[in-house]
């Protein structure tokens, strides 16, 4: 099959179409919390920015989607859009039911092309990080068991909005003439850099001064760098492994962390090499 065509579109649109879960928030199994899964969840200071991230995409996608010439494309963009409005409705559900007090504002981005691209880059960076700490939180009980499995399905979605995406901006790009690896090598870089700017950007606006989240990091304090990237590409590979194998999967941020990996692996290596010969030297 070949990047750019026909059978390209149809394959990854429908694949992302036919991949949705009808559900509504309100009627989920949300589960009666205990007083501590209350406190740590209280404590997690990111509620407010997650809501307006998920407000603004349901809101830019579903006009991106209505300018789009293409039927297809425009409905898989407009379902993409009603997922990330799902996803909105599942945060303040989760917020009204166990005193969260997340707020929103009203949505403020723009639903211009470069908006969706941006996200999209951005979803490939949060989602691989988001897969790996979900699978940690769920394997340290954080909150119980029966919450997030009502949470789940988030991240089988976003799995399939980063594939959805890949392939789609390999599409574009193709039918625009961009098909060799270096021309989509540039902007692709670009697009991470922009993600990793606008990530970091959040993680500085978020307030960590609550006392609570000593509870927070207190469950989480055995976890190494190691451990957690090793969480993240496992975890990665394993919903990727869902997909039709004709499809792009996102590529650039599971490798880089291979590399971080690899590299301290090295490092552990020939640190214990270096611990070997002092103990030689000593005997
Ligand atoms: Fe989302
Ligand atoms: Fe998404």
């Amino acid at each position: 099959m070949r990047i750019g065509s026909d059978e390209h579109k149809e394959l990854f649109c429908r694949a992302f179409m036919d991949a949705h879960l009808p559900y509504e928030p309100k009627d989920l199994p949300w589960p009666e919390l205990d007083p501590r899964s209350l406190e740590i969840l209280r404590a997690v200071p990111v509620w407010n920015m997650a809501l307006q991230v998920e407000v603004n995409a349901g809101a830019m996608l579903d006009t991106f989607a209505k300018s789009q010439p293409d039927p297809l494309i425009r409905e898989a963009l407009a379902l993409q859009g009603y997922e990330e409005a799902r996803h909105g409705r599942m945060l303040e559900e989760l917020s009204s039911r166990y005193g969260l007090g997340a707020q929103k504002e009203p949505p403020s981005l723009a639903p211009t092309r470069q908006a969706f691209v941006t996200f999209g880059y951005n979803e490939c960076l949060d989602s691989f990080f988001g897969f790996g700490v979900f699978k940690i939180a769920r394997d340290v009980k954080f909150v119980p068991d029966a919450l997030t499995s009502v949470f789940a399905r988030v991240l089988v979605e976003e799995a399939n909005h980063i594939v959805f995406f890949v392939n789609w901006i390999s599409y574009e790009r193709a039918r625009r003439g961009f098909t060799s690896p270096w021309l989509q090598a540039v902007p692709t870089t670009i697009g991470y850099i922009r993600a990793l700017r606008k990530t970091m950007g959040r993680a500085g606006q978020t307030n960590t001064a609550d006392k609570g989240l000593t509870a927070v990091g207190d469950i989480f304090s055995g976890l190494t760098l190691q451990s957690f990237l090793q969480a993240c590409l496992s975890e990665n590979d394993r919903y990727m492994a869902a997909f039709d194998p004709r499809l792009l999967r996102p590529r650039v941020i599971p490798a880089l962390a291979r590399f971080v990996l690899g590299v301290a692996h090295f490092g552990a290596s020939l640190g214990l090499g270096q611990a070997r010969k002092d103990d030689v030297a000593r005997s």
